[in-house]
Formats: structure tokens, sequence, C-alpha cells
């Protein structure tokens, strides 16, 4: 790869310049005429059944979009706009080619050669993907649906409700259970006995049962503060994260192999798992929580060791289901784009904002042009330079970028992409590399660091076994 890497937030002003570029100066009529006279055709009928979206494309070229042809090949660019003498696209049609493509049916003519070698003159036009002109507008009926919805609410503070018995509530939550029972003209039943609620607490704080010696101290434990310490001995307890770490493992997809068709182990899952344990114990405060997972590759850190945790965070959205059957490059990108977007969203906004990715959200208030806005935004995008300005991304309406993203952990390799599937699993699992699984972005700081600092304290850890 010898394109330039942008800064996300340099890069996004770039395609979004690009993007206003593209739309306002739209190549000329006779040319764009002339490509989809001669050339459109050239391509689909003797050059696509082999190098396509819709084919494992031969030689890694595609030729069914502009980028796929200036991107080129395993060989490089195939096409040089403006410059025919160093287009290899032109060079394997020729007469003299070695394997002289296309390498089944007919050869093209010395007429359609000719028309290739005008079209790339003059600066291989391709014309813009056009937006639907309902794109990027909001729906009317979306505004409703934002003062329904839950999710769209502002946070509330609400007043604790009067209650007749107020002897019996210690706090605000009795008092809304209590105004709730009382309006139902319901008592409250006795207070457990303190073997019950040793019993019960142990349970909701570790899942585990308290043992008898514990159960013997509370007994005869007379003190005010008794039930106090017992809390505060279990939330101090490990077994406190690796309790409510599980439910934050379930939102986030946690599993150990790629699914659903071949599934390729992922060996080093469990530093992420010890990551979301740790992070529970530690008490790290939901926000900061959140933004090492979908973000700590990028976040800035002291030392190694800080790196290394909030890469391993980011294993958050190397996670997760994977096709790796899928042969096409650019479905089985754009689909682990999808898993990763519809995990952030549904785990922190409570909204499936993934039935976006091809309509306008039905029921949700969720425009289509959001997602690809999310799609940018998780930086697994990278935007090719500015002479690269069409489209590789058929999921919606992708217009303007090429969308990149390295699965698993290979900084500087783009094996799964240049692939179109994910490496084999002894590449993904590479045990010098001390993240093991998380998320790597095309950008030269991240690159440059590779991940090759001390294993964190999580990462040491040996995997369990069984
Ligand atoms: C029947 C399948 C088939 C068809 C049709 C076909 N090709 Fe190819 N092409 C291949 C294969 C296989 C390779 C990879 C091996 C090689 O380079 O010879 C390839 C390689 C290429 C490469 C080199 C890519 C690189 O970077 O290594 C170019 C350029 C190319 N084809 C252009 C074309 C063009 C233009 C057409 C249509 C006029 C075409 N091909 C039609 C099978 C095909
Ligand atoms: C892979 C693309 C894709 C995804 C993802 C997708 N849809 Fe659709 N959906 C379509 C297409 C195509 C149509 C038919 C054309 C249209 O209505 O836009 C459609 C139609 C619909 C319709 C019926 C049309 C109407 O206007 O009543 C509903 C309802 C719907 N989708 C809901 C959803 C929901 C809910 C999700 C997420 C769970 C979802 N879609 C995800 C592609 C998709």
């Amino acid at each position: 790869m010898s394109s330039s890497h942008f800064r996300p937030v340099f890069s996004l002003v770039v395609a979004l310049a690009i993007a206003a570029v593209g739309r306002s100066a739209e190549p000329d009529a006779g040319k764009l005429e002339f490509f989809e006279k001669k050339i459109r055709p050239l391509l689909v009928g003797h050059c696509n059944a082999c190098h396509s979206a819709d084919t494992k494309p031969a030689g890694g070229l595609r030729v069914d979009d502009r980028n796929g042809l200036l991107t080129g090949g395993n060989a490089g660019a195939a096409v040089v706009p403006g410059k025919p003498a160093d287009s290899l696209l032109l060079k394997r049609v020729a007469k003299e080619a070695k394997r002289r493509m296309p390498t089944e049916g007919e050869h093209l003519s010395d007429e359609q050669i000719a028309d290739l070698t005008t079209w790339i003159k003059d600066g291989a036009v391709w014309p813009a993907v056009k937006l639907p002109a309902s794109f990027g507008k909001q729906k009317e009926k979306y505004e409703e649906l934002r003062k329904d919805h839950w999710a769209w609410q502002p946070l509330q503070e609400p007043k604790a409700p009067a209650v007749k018995d107020a002897a019996w509530a210690k706090d605000d939550v009795d008092r809304f259970l209590l105004a709730k029972l009382e309006a139902q003209k319901l008592a409250p039943v006795a207070d457990a006995d303190k073997v019950t609620l040793i019993r019960r607490v142990t349970f909701d704080l570790t899942g585990l049962p308290p043992t008898p010696a514990d159960v013997d101290a509370f007994v005869k434990d007379d003190s005010k503060d008794a039930f106090a310490k017992v809390v505060d001995r279990l939330l101090a307890s490990p077994q406190f994260g690796e309790r409510w770490g599980r439910h934050w493992l379930d939102v986030a997809r946690y599993g150990e192999s790629t699914g659903p068709s071949r599934n390729i182990p992922y060996p080093h899952a469990w530093k992420y798992r010890d990551y979301v344990i740790d992070s529970v114990n530690a008490d790290v405060p939901y926000d900061r929580f959140i933004r090492e997972q979908v973000a700590g590759d990028l976040l800035p850190s002291t030392n190694d060791e800080e790196a290394n945790r909030q890469k391993i965070a980011t294993g958050f959205l190397a996670l997760g289901v994977k096709d790796v059957n899928q042969r096409f490059k650019v479905r089985f990108v754009m689909d682990n784009v999808d898993e990763q977007i519809d995990a952030v969203t549904r785990s922190v906004l409570g909204l499936t904002v993934s039935c976006a990715r091809c309509h306008d959200h039905k029921f949700d208030p969720v425009p289509q042009a959001d997602v690809n806005g999310l799609v940018a935004a998780t930086d697994k995008v990278h935007f090719d330079p500015p002479e690269r300005d069409v489209v590789h991304g058929p999921v919606g309406e992708l217009a303007e970028v090429e969308v990149r993203v390295e699965v698993a952990n290979h900084p500087g390799q783009d094996v799964a992409v240049e692939r179109g599937r994910a490496p084999p699993a002894g590449r993904c699992t590479r045990p010098q590399r001390p993240a093991g699984l998380f998320a790597s972005r095309r950008r030269a700081g991240v690159r440059r660091r590779g991940g090759t600092g001390p294993p964190s304290a999580a990462a040491r850890r040996s995997p369990p076994s069984g």
C-alpha cells in the first residue's frame, strides 16, 4: 500500500471536500457518454466475469468501479488517468501481451483497444454515484418519533413520591416501591432475616452463595454497619467483576470464535474478557469504559501498560461474527463495519441503528445518512487520496469513500482486506502481539506503534485452562 494515511478528522474534511467537488464538477457529458456507450459495455462484456465485486477478483483487480481500476490488483494501478502508456490494463489487452486479457473468450478488437486508450487519455471518467433526492433529508415523522421514543428523552431526576408509611421507607428507592404498593393497597412483607439477607446479597453481587463462616460472622455482628461491611467486602472481591462483567460480555456479543460458518477461534479473546472484569473491579467510570472499547487505540496514554490496556479494550470491536467464507472483499469489509456499528449502537444506544444500513429506519428515527456517518466515524475508514474519488462501497450510498477494515489484529497488514477474508487463525493470533485481539486502524500513528509494548497485567495473566 503506497497511499498516504490521513488523520481521520482531516480525512473527513478531505472526503467532504471531494464529495462536494465530485457532485458539482461532474465530468463533461460527451466523455460520460463515450464511457457509457463504449467502455462500460466493453468492461462488463469482456472483463467483469473475472474482475468484479461479484466474483473473486482475478489478480486482485476489480474493473467494475473506477477505484478498483486506479488501485489495481496485485501488480498495482491498472489505469493511470491521462497516461495510457503507464496503464497496465492496456498492456494486458494488447496483442503482444504474454497472458493476453481476457484469458477466455474473444480478445478485444483494435477498435476496442483504441477506445480504451482514448478513454484513459481523457482522464478515465466514470459517472459519480447518484444519491436519491431524499438522501440526508429528515423525514417528517421522525420528529414525532423522537418525542415518543425513550432513547431520545433527556435525562430526568424524578422526585420521590410521598408515602403514607414514611417510617418504613429508608431511602428514595423504598419510597418508589412503597408508593406503588400503597396504590394497590398492599403492605410490604417483613424484612428478611440476616441469614436470608446475606445469602441474597452474596448471590446478587458475586453469583455465589456465602460461606458458612461469612454467614456466622454477619449473624454475630451486631454493629450498625454490619450489612454495609458485607456489601463492601463483596464489592471488593474479584468475583464481583466476574459476575457483573458477564452481563457486559453478553451485551458485547462476547464469543471466542468467528462463527458462523467456518469457525476460526479467537484464542486471545480472554484478554478482552479480563479487561472487562478488571474494569468492573477497578470501578472504571462508564463513559471511560465505553470510550476505551470504541476508541481505546486512539486515546492518549502515558505508558505502555495503559496503551495496551486500551488497545485490548477495542477487542469489543474486533470480536463478533465474521463470515470468513465471504469471498468478496467489499462485502466482507462492509459486513464487518456493519456488525461493529450494530454492536456499538445496540449496546449503548438501545437502538437497532444498523437497520438503516439499506434504508431510512422504518420505526425509529434513524436516517440512513446517520449510518453512513457512523461508518465514517468508526475510523475504520480510510479515505483515499483525492484523485481516487469513486466509491467502493456497495452498501447504501457510501459515496466518495473507500472503506477498509483490518479485522482482528494485524496493524500494518491488510491481509483481511487484500484477500477478502479473515487471515488464517495462526495469523490473527500471533502470541508476540500483546493485545492479541483488537481493532487496528489504518493510521500512521497506530501502525508505528504496532502493539509491541510489554503486555499489560491482564495480558500477562495466562489463559485459564478449560
Ligand atoms: C476468464 C477470466 C478473465 C477475464 C474474462 C479477464 N481476466 Fe484479467 N485476469 C484474469 C486472471 C486469472 C488474472 C491473474 C493472473 C494474471 O495476471 O494473468 C488476471 C489479471 C489481470 C490483470 C493484472 C492484474 C494485476 O494487478 O496483476 C489485468 C490488468 C487484467 N487482468 C485486465 C483484464 C481486462 C481489462 C479484461 C477484460 C478485457 C480481463 N482482464 C478479463 C482472468 C481474467
Ligand atoms: C441489507 C439491507 C437491509 C437491511 C439491513 C434492512 N432492510 Fe428493511 N428493507 C430492505 C429493502 C431493500 C426493502 C424494500 C425497499 C424499501 O422499502 O426500502 C426493505 C423493506 C423494509 C420494510 C417494508 C417496507 C415499508 O416501507 O414498510 C420494513 C418494515 C423494513 N424493511 C424494516 C427493517 C428493519 C426493522 C430492519 C432492521 C432489523 C431492516 N429493515 C434492515 C433492505 C434492508
